[in-house]
């Protein structure tokens, strides 16, 4: 059944009728990352060309009003998660009244009620960046139990560029977190023939592998890190990418593993 649900989420979310204890199977979020800005939806002419209409469709930044004090009070009196309580107070100890505890603050109450809702096979993906993930990882160990959690994925969203003054921010990041049991369906798919001819155009004694510039100074330790003087992406279907270049490395135990784990002879058809 697709349903759109319009308003604030949190209203919806503590809804029992419509939000059932274990009802979910699964939670993919993408909320706003604290990212100090606001985002207008701009429209395109007929043409094609960018128009100046446009509306603001949301605002991504954060401040400690009476209202979050007000929320934020009423969370840590009635949260029934214990934990969640003395971390949050812990944060708030710590950020006090800034932006990113009013961000937090915001967050917290959500994901409580979406660990309520999941089935005990759900999974959870929560979308964010750099400037909150680390703050956002405490809060879910303390929702969902520290061993639920399951990975940090990083979605490299842009190739390496350079941003003045730091390094170049190129990724998200999507945390997992998983209830008691959570169902795991493999999904594997072969690559199309001609992308694996046209991408992966290298071959040597561990299979076909194609250039990348995901390579930085340095180097740290174990083989998978080793300087080869190139950036390589190695091609193992479906599966996992390897970067042997300088600095950043995947573990080729990874593949294997990965293999090992009943990955179909014939969708990898580099080995
Ligand atoms: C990072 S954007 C994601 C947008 C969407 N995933 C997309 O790709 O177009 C965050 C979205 O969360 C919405 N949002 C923020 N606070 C909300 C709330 N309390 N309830 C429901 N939606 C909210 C914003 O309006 C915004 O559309």
């Amino acid at each position: 059944m697709n349903r759109l649900l319009f308003g604030d989420n949190l209203k919806w979310l503590r809804d029992r009728n419509i939000f059932p204890d274990a009802s979910v199977d699964l939670v993919y979020l993408d909320p706003p990352f604290n990212s100090n800005a606001n985002y207008n939806v701009l429209f395109k002419e007929a043409s094609g060309e960018a128009s100046q209409a446009q509306f603001h469709a949301f605002t991504d930044t954060w401040e400690w009003t009476a209202d979050v004090d007000a929320t934020y009070a009423e969370f840590v009196d009635n949260c029934p998660n214990a934990g969640v309580v003395e971390l949050i107070g812990a944060l708030k100890k710590f950020l006090k009244t800034s932006p990113m505890m009013a961000y937090l603050a915001m967050m917290a109450p959500r994901l409580v009620e979406l660990h309520r809702i999941l089935k005990p096979t759900g999974s959870l993906y929560l979308h964010c960046d750099p400037t909150a993930s680390h703050y956002l990882r405490l809060v879910l160990d303390s929702v969902f139990g520290v061993k639920n959690f399951r990975n940090e994925i990083i979605w490299k969203r842009t190739s390496a560029h350079s941003d003045p003054k730091r390094w170049g921010r190129v990724h998200d990041v999507l945390l997992l977190y998983a209830t008691a049991e959570p169902y795991w369906n493999p999904v594997y798919q072969a690559y199309d023939e001609q992308y694996i001819q046209d991408k992966y155009r290298h071959t040597d004694s561990r299979g076909t592998y194609r250039l990348d510039n995901l390579t930085a100074a340095g180097t740290t330790a174990g083989d998978s890190c080793k300087p080869e003087g190139d950036g390589r992406r190695t091609h193992h279907v479906g599966i996992a990418h390897q970067t042997d270049g300088q600095g950043i490395g995947g573990s080729r135990s990874l593949q294997d593993e990965a293999l090992s784990e009943g990955i179909p002879e014939d969708s990898n058809p580099h080995h």
